[in-house]
C-alpha cells in the first residue's frame, strides 16, 4: 500500500455532539484517557458558557486561548489516529458547531437518558441528515433513572428522522443498573460506578440462553436481558456497516461517561467502523484523498484574545494528498502563494510544529488576515471547497459607529471578526449599513467587546425586525433588477457580494414566493447542500 493509502487508513477524524448538559465534556475527557493523551480526569476544559455575558465568555475564551488545542484533540487508539474536534457547547454558537461538522467524516451524538432528544440535538442531527454524515449514539448517564431503553429507541428514530440500531443493550438502569451487554463483541460488561477507574469487568459470554450468564446477574436481569436480545433481533435487520456509512442508520450504544463505563466499547467499535477521510466536493469536481496534490479548507479560525498579538490560527482540514511546511500552496480565493513556517498539530494535548499532514488532519496555520472560513488552498488548481453554507441568522442587528474618529478601525474590526464567523455581515451598498447577523444575543456582545478591545472601536447596535435572510437568484435578470428595486432597504449583500433579502415577516415572504416565481429564495447561502425549506 502506498504511504498515503496507509495514512489515511489510520486516520479517523469525527467530532462529539449534544445537548448542553449530556455529557460531551465527559465524554471527550474519557476518550483521551483510553488514548493516553490525557492522564487525569479533570485535565479537559469544559467550553460551557453557563451565564450568557460576553465577559464570561471572553473569560473562557482567554482560558482556552493558551491552549487552543482544545479545538482539536489528536490521539492514538490502537494503530489508529483519531482527531477529535471540540464543538462549542452554547446554542448561540451553533453556526461554529455546523462549520465543524463540514471538516469530520463522522460523528458521536451523546444523548441524557433522562432527558430524551432535546432541541439542540435535532437541529445538530438536521446537518448531519444533510450531509449524510456517519452518527453513532451514545445514551449517556444510564446510572440515573431514565427512560426505557425501547422507548428511548423509538423517540430518537422519531424526533432525529434516522433509523437506529441497538449495538449495546443495558441491564437495567438508574439505581440498579448493571450493565451493558454487547450485541457486537457478544460481551457482558458489569457496572461498577467508580468515576476513577476504567472498568475491567468484562465477562465473554457468547450465548446469552446459557446458564452461564446467571452467574453474573440475577435471575430476573438474565431472564429480561434474554427478552430484550431476543426483542431486538425480531425487530432490527442484522447489523450492517453500509448504512451507518451512508449516513441511514445510526448504531446506538448505552452507558455512563462519567463512571467511565460503555465507552470502550463504543470506541472500539468507532474505530472499527467509522469511515477513514471521505472525498469532499468542490464547486469543480470531487476531490479523493489519495490523490497525490495536496487540498485542504479552512473551517474555523480562532482569534487570539490577546490584545498585543493580533494573530490568528486558521484550522485548515487537509482532504487530499500531503501538507507540508515552508512550501507554496496556492490561496484560491485570492490566487495567492502562501506558505507556513510554524504550522500546528494538536498530538496529545500540546501544540507542536510539524512538518507533514495527511488527509483527516487538522492543521493550525498562523494568520494575520489572509483566511476566511471556506477558504480552500491547492499546489495550483483552481477550486473551491463546497459544503460551508452560511445559514439565515435569527437576530439582525445594525452596526452604529460611536466614535467617528475611528471608522477605519472599525470596518476592519468588523470584516475581520466576520471572517472568523463569528456572526454574518451584509452590507446594504447605498449608505454602506452594515447589518450583523447571528443565531443568539451573546454574539452581540462578543462582538462589541472585541471590537473594543482588540481594535479600539467602540459601537451601539440597534435592533431590526426581520425575519430571515434570504439569498435570492434568478435566470431572469430583469425580474431580479425589479425585485431589488422594489424591496430597497431591504436588499443587502452577504460577504461574497450574493444579493439577500430581509423579509420582515413571514407573511411577507411568503407573499412575495408567490408573486415572484421567477426568482429563488434559498434560506441557506450554499444551494446545493440545502434546499428551501
Ligand atoms: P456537556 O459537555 O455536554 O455540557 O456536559 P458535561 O460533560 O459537562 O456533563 C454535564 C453534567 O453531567 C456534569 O455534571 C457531568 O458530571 C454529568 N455527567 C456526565 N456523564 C454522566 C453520567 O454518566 N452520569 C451522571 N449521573 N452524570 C453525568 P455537573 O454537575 O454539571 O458538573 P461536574 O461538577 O460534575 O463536573
Amino acid at each position: 500500500m502506498a504511504l498515503i493509502q496507509e495514512e489515511i487508513k489510520k486516520r479517523r477524524t469525527f467530532a462529539i455532539i449534544s445537548h448542553p448538559d449530556a455529557g460531551k465534556t465527559t465524554l471527550t475527557e474519557k476518550f483521551l484517557l483510553f488514548g493516553g493523551a490525557i492522564q487525569t480526569a479533570g485535565a479537559v476544559k469544559n467550553n460551557k458558557i453557563t451565564k450568557t455575558a460576553a465577559s464570561d465568555f471572553m473569560e473562557i475564551e482567554r482560558q482556552r486561548g493558551i491552549s487552543v488545542a482544545t479545538s482539536v484533540m489528536a490521539f492514538h487508539y490502537k494503530e489508529r489516529l483519531i482527531n477529535l474536534l471540540d464543538t462549542p457547547g452554547h446554542r448561540d454558537f451553533a453556526e461554529d458547531t455546523y462549520r465543524t461538522l463540514t471538516a469530520v467524516d463522522s460523528v458521536i451524538l451523546v444523548i441524557d437518558c433522562v432527558k430524551g432528544v432535546e432541541a439542540q440535538t435535532e437541529r445538530l442531527m438536521e446537518v448531519c441528515r444533510m450531509r449524510k454524515t456517519p452518527v453513532i449514539i451514545f445514551v449517556n448517564k444510564m446510572d440515573l433513572e431514565g427512560q426505557d431503553a425501547f422507548d428511548l429507541l423509538d423517540e430518537l428514530e422519531e424526533k432525529l428522522g434516522i433509523q437506529v440500531r441497538p449495538l449495546s443493550w443495558p441491564i437495567s438502569g438508574g439505581q440498579s443498573f448493571k450493565g451493558v451487554y454487547s450485541l457486537y463483541e457478544k460481551q457482558l460488561r458489569l457496572f461498577n460506578p467508580d468515576k476513577t477507574k476504567i472498568s475491567k469487568d468484562v465477562v465473554s459470554v457468547e450465548d446469552i440462553h446459557s446458564p452461564e450468564l446467571d452467574e453474573w446477574v440475577t435471575d430476573e436481569h438474565a431472564q429480561q436481558l434474554r427478552e430484550d436480545v431476543e426483542l431486538i433481533e425480531g425487530v432490527y435487520e442484522d447489523w450492517d456497516a453500509q448504512p451507518y456509512l451512508d449516513g441511514d442508520l445510526a448504531p446506538v450504544f448505552f452507558g455512563s461517561a462519567v463512571n467511565n463505563f460503555g465507552i470502550q466499547e463504543m470506541l472500539d467499535t468507532f474505530i472499527d467502523i467509522a469511515p477513514d477521510p471521505r472525498p469532499r466536493e468542490t464547486d469543480v469536481r470531487q476531490v479523493d484523498p489519495e490523490e497525490s496534490a495536496f487540498t485542504g479548507f479552512i473551517f474555523k479560525i480562532h482569534a487570539n484574545i490577546d490584545p498585543r498579538h493580533r494573530d490568528r490560527i486558521a484550522f485548515m482540514r487537509v482532504c487530499s494528498g500531503t501538507f507540508r511546511r515552508n512550501t507554496f500552496f496556492n490561496h484560491t480565493r485570492l490566487n495567492k502563494k502562501l506558505k507556513f513556517a510554524n504550522p500546528a498539530t494538536f498530538l496529545a494535548q500540546d501544540k507542536s510544529v510539524v512538518d507533514e499532514a495527511w488527509p483527516g488532519d487538522v492543521v493550525g496555520l498562523y494568520d494575520t488576515g489572509s483566511f476566511k472560513i471556506g477558504d480552500t488552498l491547492t499546489e495550483g488548481e483552481s477550486m473551491q471547497f463546497r459544503g460551508i453554507p452560511s445559514f439565515s441568522p435569527e437576530i439582525f442587528k445594525e452596526l452604529v459607529n460611536k466614535d467617528p474618529m475611528k471608522s477605519k478601525q472599525l470596518e476592519k474590526g468588523i470584516q475581520q471578526l466576520t471572517d472568523e464567523g463569528v456572526a454574518q455581515l451584509f452590507i446594504r451598498e447605498l449608505g454602506n449599513r452594515k447589518i450583523v447577523g447571528t443565531v443568539g444575543e451573546l454574539q452581540f456582545e462578543v462582538i462589541q467587546y472585541r471590537l473594543e478591545h482588540e481594535y479600539g472601536a467602540k459601537c451601539e447596535f440597534q435592533p431590526k425586525a426581520y425575519f430571515k435572510a434570504c439569498w435570492i437568484v434568478s435566470e431572469n435578470e430583469e425580474k431580479l433588477e425589479e425585485f431589488k428595486r422594489i424591496k430597497g432597504t431591504e436588499m443587502v449583500v452577504d460577504k461574497d457580494k450574493n444579493d439577500v433579502y430581509l423579509a420582515p415577516s413571514k407573511f411577507l415572504l411568503d407573499m412575495e414566493i408567490g408573486n415572484y416565481p421567477e426568482l429563488e429564495f434559498h434560506f441557506t447561502s450554499e444551494f446545493k447542500t440545502a434546499q428551501a425549506s
